[in-house]
């Protein structure tokens, strides 16, 4: 499974991507708007995809189908690791379907449930990412969403992939990872955990421990 970096934040990614830890990054408006401060959001997003040897994404603000599809054009002419995020309506449909036949790749995302993954999926779309967290937050599982759509996309041998997003703690991974989502993508800070476990660090002290007794019984012995 592919692991993406979901934020704009540049010190983030520079870190993440120098230590070969993530397969490329999402972003959305919330986090561009966060990172971006007064400078071009366009900068931003250049330098992130400079940044990263895997796909980029970057998200529409128009909610027309008009509208996605010339934003969708105007990023993806930003670096060739773009890959435009279009929102699960009707509307951005149209836009997926003429992006995609202009040989953009999209990421659908704000999806809810499998068959909107269906949809877009449908449409073309190259990712599919259902939300996990926002899902969990309102009372549902957020990961049967996942389930449903592995199942669905292997019974119709559909290539895209699903993107697992809104991604809140590590068990979230691994259970994406279970399931067989194709990518996860998650914040620094979910990252940052998937490397650590306690005993990992207990083990390592006691090894250090030992060893620095070793060294000092070989000098009194010298
Ligand atoms: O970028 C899409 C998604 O991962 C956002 O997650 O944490 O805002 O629910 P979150």
């Amino acid at each position: 499974m592919k692991l993406f970096l979901d934020t704009a934040n540049l010190a983030d990614i520079r870190w993440a991507s120098q230590a070969g830890l993530i397969d490329g990054v999402t972003t959305n408006p919330t986090l561009l708007s966060q990172a971006a401060g007064d400078v071009d959001p366009r900068d931003v997003l250049k330098e992130i995809c400079s940044l990263v040897d895997g796909p980029v994404s970057a998200e529409v603000v128009a909610v027309d189908a008009e509208g996605m599809y010339r934003e969708g054009r105007e990023l993806a002419k930003l670096a060739d690791n773009v890959v435009v995020k279009i929102p699960m309506i009707e509307e951005g449909m149209i836009a997926v379907r003429r992006l995609v036949a202009d040989g953009v790749r999209v990421n659908v995302t704000l999806c809810f449930s499998s068959v909107q993954c269906l949809i877009a999926a449908k449409a073309g779309a190259t990712y599919v990412s259902p939300f996990l967290g926002r899902l969990d937050d309102v009372g549902h599982e957020g990961m049967d969403v996942v389930r449903e759509a592995r199942i669905i996309f292997d019974n119709y041998d559909i290539e895209t992939e699903i993107l697992a997003a809104s991604i809140r703690h590590p068990r979230h991974v691994a259970e994406a990872a279970l399931i067989g989502a194709d990518v996860a993508t998650m914040p620094t800070e979910v990252l940052k955990k998937l490397l650590l476990h306690p005993l990992t660090d207990r083990g390592l002290d006691r090894f250090l421990n030992d060893w620095s007794k070793l060294a000092s019984r070989a000098k009194v012995n010298a």
